[in-house]
C-alpha cells in the first residue's frame, strides 16, 4: 500500500507544544568551552568578508587576511604535488590504468600509491580504529631514525590531527575537578577548551616571556604542591613544542627537568610536537629521545614508569593539509590496560580519516633523492619553508619597529605572540566597550585594515600584559606594512 499523507492528523492532537532547547539547557561544560582562534574576531573577520562580497566599497580595505589560525592553505599555500597526486590515486585507483596520465606522473609517485592501495584498500572503507598497521609500522620506524631509539608500531595511535588525540587523552586522565592538567600560559585554547569539555581542571604554569618563553620547573614544582595540598591529583603535563602561541623551542635540558619532574609526580606527559619541521632557528629534539636519554643514564630507575604521549600532525610543518585531518600519537611507557582502554575510546569513532591516515605516510616518507619525484618535492617544500621563514623574520623585525611593541624572535612554529603596552585611554574606551584592551586593539585592527589576529587573553597571559597572536602565513608584506601604519595611529589617537 502506498503512504498517504498525514496532513490530516495534526489537528487531531491537543497538547501544549512544549519549548525548544536553549544554550541555558545544553552541558554547562560545552557552553563553558572557548576557542579563542574561531572566537568573537574572527567570526567578526566572516561578516566583514560577507560585507566585502556584496558592496565591496564599504569598507577601508578589501579582503581579509586571516592571521587567526595556523591553517596554510586557507591563505593560499600550493598543496604538494606529491602528496595531492598520491592521494588522487588513492581516491580513484582506476587514473593508474590510464595511460595519459602515467605517462605523465613519476614513476615512483605510481609505485607509492600502488603500495598504499595494496595495504591500505579502499579509502572509503573503516580501516582499523587504532590505524592502518603498515602506517604504523612506517611511523615507527620514521621515529626510531629521528630519535635514534627503538618505537614499536603497537603504541603508535593514527588518529584524525592532534586535536583527537588531545581529545582522547584528556577525556581518559581527567577524573573531573579532583585531576589537574599543568599547561602552558599562553597555550593553544585546545588544551583549556578540551579541559573544560571534560570538566577537568587546568593547571596553568607560566612562561617566562623575557626568557625566550622558556619554563620555570622550580615554579612548576610550587604549582604541583600546592594543588596536592589544594587536593587536586596532579595528573598531566603539556608541553608544546615549538610553541604555539610564542614560537619558542625548547632546549634539551629544560625537557629534562620536566620530565624529572613528571617522574617524580607521576604525571602523564602530552608532548604536543605538531611544528617540529617548522624550525628556523635552533634546533627540535623530541621529548621521547630526551626520555630515553634519560632512562639510559638512570640506574635508580627513577625514569622508568614515566608514561609520555607524543603528538604530530599533517597540518603543519610544509604539508600544511589541516583540513585533511591526519595525525599520530605515540604512547611510551604506558601499562597495557590504559592502550586498550584508548584503543577502546577510538573504537567508539571508528577509524582515524582515512586519507589522513595516506597522508601520514606521505609526510613521513617524501621521495628519497634519486627518485624521479624528489626535485619537484624539494623544490616546492624548499620553497614553502622559505617563504616561511622569511615571514616570519619580516614579521618580527616589524613588531620590535612599532611604538610600544616588544616581540620575542619566532625561532619555529608559525607565530609571533608580540606584547603590547596599551595606552590609558584605549583600555578606557575597551571597557566601555565591554571588551579586554588586546581584544579591543584586535577589533580596531581588523575594522581598519581587515587583518584579523587574536587577542592574547584567549591564550592567557600574565595578568596585566597585553599580546595580539598572529600567524605568519599570509602571503606578501604589504598587510605587515598596513599593521604598522594602523598601530601608530591606533597610539597615536589614544596617546
Ligand atoms: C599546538 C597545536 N596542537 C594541536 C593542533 C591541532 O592540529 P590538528 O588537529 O589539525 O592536527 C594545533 C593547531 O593549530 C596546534 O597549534
Amino acid at each position: 500500500m502506498s503512504y498517504t499523507s498525514l496532513k490530516s492528523l495534526a489537528s487531531k492532537y491537543t497538547f501544549q507544544p512544549a519549548t525548544k532547547l536553549l544554550a541555558k539547557d545544553l552541558n554547562p561544560h560545552a557552553i563553558n568551552a572557548k576557542y579563542a582562534v574561531r572566537g568573537p574576531i574572527p567570526t567578526k573577520a566572516e561578516e566583514l568578508r560577507a560585507k566585502l562580497a556584496g558592496e565591496s566599497h564599504s569598507l577601508p580595505f578589501n579582503k581579509i587576511i586571516n592571521a587567526n589560525i595556523g591553517n596554510p592553505q586557507q591563505l593560499d599555500q600550493k598543496p604538494l604535488t606529491f602528496y595531492r597526486q598520491v592521494l588522487a590515486i588513492l581516491q580513484y585507483p582506476e587514473l593508474i590504468y590510464n595511460p595519459a596520465l602515467v605517462q605523465t606522473i613519476p614513476k615512483d609517485l605510481i609505485e607509492r600509491a600502488k603500495l598504499l592501495l595494496g595495504k591500505i584498500g579502499s579509502v572509503g572503507a573503516y580501516s582499523h580504529s587504532q590505524g592502518i598497521p603498515y602506517v604504523r609500522e612506517q611511523v615507527a620506524k620514521f621515529i626510531q631514525k629521528r630519535d635514534g631509539y627503538e618505537s614499536d608500531a603497537n603504541e603508535i595511535f593514527l588518529t584524525s590531527g592532534a586535536s583527537t588525540a588531545v581529545s582522547y587523552l584528556v577525556s581518559i586522565l581527567g577524573l573531573g575537578q579532583q585531576t589537574g592538567f599543568l599547561i602552558p600560559i599562553p597555550q593553544y585554547p585546545l588544551y583549556t577548551a578540551t579541559l573544560t569539555l571534560n570538566n577537568s581542571k587546568a593547571l596553568p604554569y607560566y612562561l617566562k616571556e623575557e626568557e625566550d618563553w622558556s619554563i620555570d620547573s622550580s615554579s612548576l614544582r610550587t604549582i604541583i604542591e600546592n594543588a596536592i595540598a589544594e587536593g587536586t591529583i596532579p595528573r598531566c603535563l603539556v608541553i608544546i613544542n615549538p610553541g604555539n602561541p610564542t614560537g619558542a623551542i625548547l632546549k634539551p635540558d629544560a625537557i629534562a627537568n620536566l620530565l624529572a619532574l613528571a617522574a617524580e609526580y607521576g604525571l602523564v606527559v602530552i608532548a604536543d610536537e605538531v611544528y617540529q619541521e617548522n624550525v628556523f632557528k635552533g634546533e627540535f629534539v623530541s621529548v621521547k629521545k630526551i626520555l630515553r636519554e634519560l632512562q639510559e643514564g638512570d640506574d635508580q630507575g627513577r625514569f622508568s614508569n614515566v608514561q609520555l604521549a607524543s603528538l604530530h600532525s599533517t597540518s603543519k610543518g610544509i604539508s600544511g593539509e589541516c583540513g585533511q585531518r591526519g595525525g599520530y600519537m605515540e604512547l611510551v611507557g604506558f601499562h597495557d590496560e590504559v592502550i586498550q582502554q584508548l584503543l577502546k575510546l577510538a573504537s567508539i569513532s571508528l577509524c582515524p580519516v582515512v586519507t589522513g591516515q595516506a597522508l601520514v605516510e606521505l609526510m613521513i616518507n617524501p621521495p628519497k633523492k634519486g627518485q624521479e619525484s624528489y626535485e619537484q618535492f624539494k623544490y616546492e617544500s624548499q620553497a614553502i619553508f622559505d617563504s616561511l621563514e622569511q615571514r616570519a623574520a619580516s614579521l618580527y623585525a616589524a613588531f620590535n619597529e612599532m611604538t610600544g611593541v616588544s616581540c620575542q624572535e619566532p625561532e619555529g612554529a608559525m607565530y609571533c605572540f608580540p606584547n603590547l603596552t596599551i595606552p590609558q585611554k584605549a583600555v578606557d574606551q575597551a571597557e566601555k566597550s565591554g571588551l579586554e584592551p588586546d581584544e579591543f586593539y584586535c577589533s580596531e585592527l581588523l575594522d581598519n585594515t581587515g587583518i584579523c589576529a587574536v587577542p592574547g587573553s584567549g591564550f592567557g597571559q600574565v595578568p596585566g600584559s597585553w599580546h595580539v597572536r598572529t600567524t605568519f602565513l599570509a602571503p606578501g608584506t604589504e598587510w605587515i606594512d598596513q599593521w604598522k601604519e594602523f598601530h601608530e595611529m591606533f597610539m597615536k589617537k589614544y596617546a
